[in-house]
């Protein structure tokens, strides 16, 4: 199997899987409990149904969207997530190039492993800068202060993550940062030559966001024991809001999921939202983001731009959040396995299919802009 033969999100999967060292396709692959919110999170698109229309004149497309200040040539975006130089060795700078190729906006993770600095100096389409707030009240100064004077426009908040969610792949495979050299790491390796060559011939692994207060050399820790050990479980609403005031500019919180918090986002002047339950990888049992889109769109939707993730795997998914009223939507596991499968024209390609299937799918939709998708165009089941 190779790229071209990828055609559909379980393509590039299945070739990551092939591609990868199992511990490192299960911590992309896995979420959280039973994972059963992540099973719910693509099945909840089966729920309701487009109903087209016909005729209506759809010779041009145009995709478009404007969210959190950025106008954006897709209204599909590259979620951050952490670790991408694990996946494959040209990890976030990858990611930015496709995002520029298609004119989209990325996430750059507090847990990424090449700088904002170098990410903001070698793209010019929009970077979201995913920030986890840590115990080191300095560290986070000092986060802030570098992503201000990189350029940043959007700072996003993860607010769902507080403690680690229970991934019990990852604790059966003991994936583990920096990626550690075990006896079970050193069979994977033996396993998959081709990616381990790759590692081993680049850059060593760092985490450059974070390396002036963590030390990586310090031994090796769970993504679990990260959020746990590190990041601050207090932050509240008032440090969110001195966070706003700090930023002066584009802030969403990422990961809200209620209604109330919505509208406290907004109160505390926040710019925007993501409807997000991280994929499935915090709280196993939490409602899936589609189901819960609609309610939140009514509360703050004319206010403040509502983002949605999680669970997107189809253009007609991304038509059906954008159809209850989310301005744009984001993208995980879709990119990162086209890039664990070929790097950077592998997230080219799966950002290619994306806005293919939106650009076909619009047209057997009858509509020629986003603007025109709306709560009409959809039934629920009973
Ligand atoms: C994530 N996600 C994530 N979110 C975040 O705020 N900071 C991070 O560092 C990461 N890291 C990360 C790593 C991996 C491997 C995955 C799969 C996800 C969550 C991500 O931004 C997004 O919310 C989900 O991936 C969306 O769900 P789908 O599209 O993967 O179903
Ligand atoms: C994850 C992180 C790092 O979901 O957000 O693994």
């Amino acid at each position: 199997m190779r790229l071209k033969d990828c055609h559909n999100f379980h393509d590039f999967r299945k070739l990551a899987k092939k591609r990868l060292p199992g511990p490192i396709f299960h911590y992309i692959d896995g979420g959280a409990d039973d994972e059963s919110t992540y099973r719910r999170n693509t099945l909840a698109f089966e729920q309701c149904d487009l109903v087209p229309d016909v005729l209506a004149g759809v010779s041009s497309i145009d995709l478009s969207v404007t969210v959190l200040g950025q106008k954006l040539d897709m209204p599909v975006y590259c979620s951050p997530t952490a670790l991408q130089r694990l996946f494959h060795h040209q990890g976030e700078r990858a990611v930015a190039a496709a995002a520029q190729k298609y004119g989209t906006l990325f996430g750059v993770s507090s847990l990424g492993t090449v700088s904002i600095e170098e990410i903001a100096q070698q793209v010019d389409t929009p970077q979201a800068y995913q920030f986890y707030f840590h115990k080191d009240r300095e560290l986070n100064k000092v986060m802030l202060a570098r992503a201000k004077s990189a350029g940043v426009p959007v700072m996003m908040l993860t607010v769902d993550s507080i403690t680690g969610g229970n991934r019990e792949r990852d604790l059966r495979t003991g994936f583990s940062i920096p990626f550690h050299l075990n006896f079970n790491g050193l069979v994977q390796f033996a396993l998959k030559p081709a990616w381990a060559m790759n590692y081993f011939m680049h850059e060593k692994f760092s985490l450059p966001q974070l390396d002036s207060h963590v030390d990586m050399s310090a031994g090796v820790s769970s993504i679990g024991d990260y959020f746990t050990n590190m990041l601050d479980p207090s932050m509240n609403w008032d440090d969110v809001a001195q966070m706003v005031e700090q930023w002066d500019g584009q802030f969403c919180l990422k990961g809200v999921m209620s209604r109330q918090d919505a509208r406290r986002a907004v109160e505390i002047g926040c710019t925007g939202i993501v409807v997000s339950n991280h994929g499935g990888r915090q709280l196993d049992g939490s409602r899936s983001s589609f189901d819960q889109l609609s309610e939140i769109v009514d509360e703050v939707g004319d206010e403040i731009d509502v983002l949605f993730d999680s669970g997107i795997q189809r253009g007609t998914h991304v038509l059906k959040a954008l159809s209850i009223g989310a301005k744009a939507v984001g993208i995980g596991r879709m990119y990162l396995f086209a890039l664990a499968a070929a790097g950077q024209v592998g997230v080219e390609r799966a950002l290619e299919l994306m806005n293919k299937e939106l650009e076909r799918d619009m047209k057997l939709m009858g509509k020629t802009t986003i603007e025109q998708l709306s709560r009409n165009n959809l039934r629920f089941r009973q």
